[in-house]
């Protein structure tokens, strides 16, 4: 599709002048678009969406009806934020599911990697397909398709996280961060208002920490992950690596070790950290990480996270290893 491919001319968005006249006509062109009719969006809180969600609002104010799925599988405050920023800062209108018991609940003893992506997928669009139907008057779409998908996966945008909407619910679609690459919707976010934590933040799989919690899923394992991953989080940030390691999380792994706790013997999960710096996701080395951080964090995650028993820092680039465990 011709509007689909970015000209040669366009500049790149990299000053926040740039990324005002940008945003400009994007509000002239989406208020052309949409006139006063109603366009939904599917907010998972991830940079494109949100800064679709920003610039709609901007563009179109309440005409614009947000919907947040949480899944059960977000990491710790992910949500919430997503709800003060937008409900509360940025006056949205965002409809907010809590759909954790029907993801878990299907998820239980599906251990295949692919089967539990699958799923979590395929109800995601049910759950918003759902809602959908449920609002009256929407004429359009909204989509944070940026222009890697454009390229990568012929536009299909929720391809590798959560696949496509039933035929009957095709509205019109308004993408109106279509030809930018990620560094450009960032600076566009942030001239927004977006937090940096929401708009500078790190690959997070749609299936989200569900390919994290290794094997069949259980509540116990997910949220011994969580709050693992927020203190590695914190202790990444309070010794200013954040801005230099590309990715990092924890892993929980399906089987369960030894240890010693109050006297008594215990048989709890491990918590795999995991780090790596890359450029293109497509390769991958792992950050040599001061050995003080790695010794705070391991001292937290055993005190503070029930059923945990081990930490181990994993030391494989890839390839051999992929980035994620699943
Ligand atoms: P791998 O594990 O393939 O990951 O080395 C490369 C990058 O892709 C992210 N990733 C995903 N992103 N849905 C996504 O949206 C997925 O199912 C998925 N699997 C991996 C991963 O976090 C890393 O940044």
């Amino acid at each position: 599709m011709e509007n689909n491919k970015r000209p040669e001319s366009m500049v790149r968005i990299t000053t926040p002048e740039l990324a005002d006249a940008f945003i400009a006509e994007q509000v002239d062109l989406v208020r052309k678009q949409v006139g006063d009719k109603k366009v939904l969006l599917a907010l998972s809180g991830g940079v494109d969406s949100s800064v679709v969600a920003a610039l709609l609002i901007k563009a179109i104010g309440k005409q614009l009806v947000c919907v947040h799925v949480n899944h059960g599988l977000m990491r710790k405050g992910e949500s919430e934020q997503v709800i003060e920023v937008f409900r509360n800062q940025l006056d949205a209108n965002l409809i907010y599911i809590d759909a954790t018991d029907r993801f878990l609940d299907l998820l239980a003893g599906v251990s295949e990697p692919e089967a539990k992506r699958k799923i979590i997928g395929g109800e995601f669009i049910k759950v918003f397909d759902e809602e959908a139907r449920k609002l009256e008057g929407i004429s359009f779409l909204a989509q944070g398709t940026i222009y890697p998908d454009i390229i990568e996966s012929d536009g299909v945008k929720a391809h590798h996280n959560v696949g496509g909407l039933p035929e009957e619910m095709q509205f019109e679609l308004v993408e109106p961060v279509k030809l930018l690459f990620k560094d450009e919707v960032r600076v566009v976010g942030k001239r927004l208002g977006l937090p940096s934590s929401m708009v500078d933040r790190q690959p997070f799989p749609g299936p989200g920490l569900g390919v994290r919690c290794l094997g069949a899923i259980t509540r116990d394992r997910l949220n011994a992950l969580r709050e693992a991953d927020a203190i590695l989080r914190e202790e990444f940030s309070n010794a200013g690596l954040t801005d230099k390691v590309w990715q990092f999380f924890t892993v929980v792994p399906d089987f369960r070790a030894t240890g010693v706790k109050d006297g008594k013997r215990a048989y709890d999960w491990p918590v795999i950290i995991r780090a790596v710096n890359t450029v293109d996701a497509m390769t991958a080395t792992v950050p040599e990480i001061d050995w003080a951080v790695l010794k705070k964090i391991t001292d937290r995650i055993l005190s503070e996270v029930p059923g945990v028993c081990r930490v181990l820092y994993e030391l494989s680039p890839k390839p051999v290893a992929t980035i994620e465990w699943e």
